[in-house]
């Protein structure tokens, strides 16, 4: 990957379960670059956090904004960060080809959290996820690694704070 990690655009894809801390992250860390959230798309599009019924229709909103962006990135100098869960590599894979389309660096910002501090969090969320939900999703998990096309990965580490 020859592309200068150092200066927008690049696109960051944010991976981990839910209450893993990607919107935590993506807000300290990332407060700069614009931002597309699957969250924030589907209480835009219904009102509600989650209906899976509305999840094609979300999913095509969130990727045309994507697209949209990205088109444009390099011309505004901006970064765009997909808040997302991203866990299997199938997901990952479209989202490293359109931005391999405009010659964007994609790098994973992987947040790895145990299980148990993730439901903690989660539960003390208004709405929650589901427990079983945030199981399922750390079940199926896989991490990113480079050889998916990632210009770099950044693991962020959530310790346990109490024994
Ligand atoms: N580094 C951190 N230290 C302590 N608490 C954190 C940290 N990061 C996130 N949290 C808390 O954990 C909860 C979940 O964080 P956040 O909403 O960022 O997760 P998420 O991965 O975006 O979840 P989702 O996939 O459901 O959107 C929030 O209540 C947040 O305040
Ligand atoms: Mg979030």
């Amino acid at each position: 990957m020859t592309a200068p990690l150092t200066a927008p655009p690049r696109f960051y894809l944010l991976v981990g379960i839910p209450g893993s801390g990607k919107t935590t992250y993506a807000r300290r860390h990332l407060a700069d670059a614009l931002r597309v959230s699957l969250d924030d798309v589907r209480l835009m599009l219904t009102g509600v956090a989650f209906d899976p019924a509305f999840e094609p229709y979300v999913v095509a909103a969130a990727h045309a904004a994507l697209g949209a962006l990205l088109r444009r990135a390099a011309r505004w100098r901006r970064d765009v960060v997909l808040d997302a869960t991203n866990i299997t590599r199938q997901r990952r894979r479209y989202y490293l080809a359109i931005a391999a389309r405009r010659a964007i660096p994609t790098v994973a910002v992987y947040l790895r959290c145990p299980l148990d501090v993730a439901l903690v969090r989660n539960r003390q969320r208004s709405p929650a996820v589901p427990d079983d939900v945030v199981c399922r999703f750390h079940a199926a998990l896989e991490p990113p690694t480079l050889d998916e096309g990632f210009a770099a990965i950044y693991e962020v580490v959530t310790a346990r704070t109490s024994a």
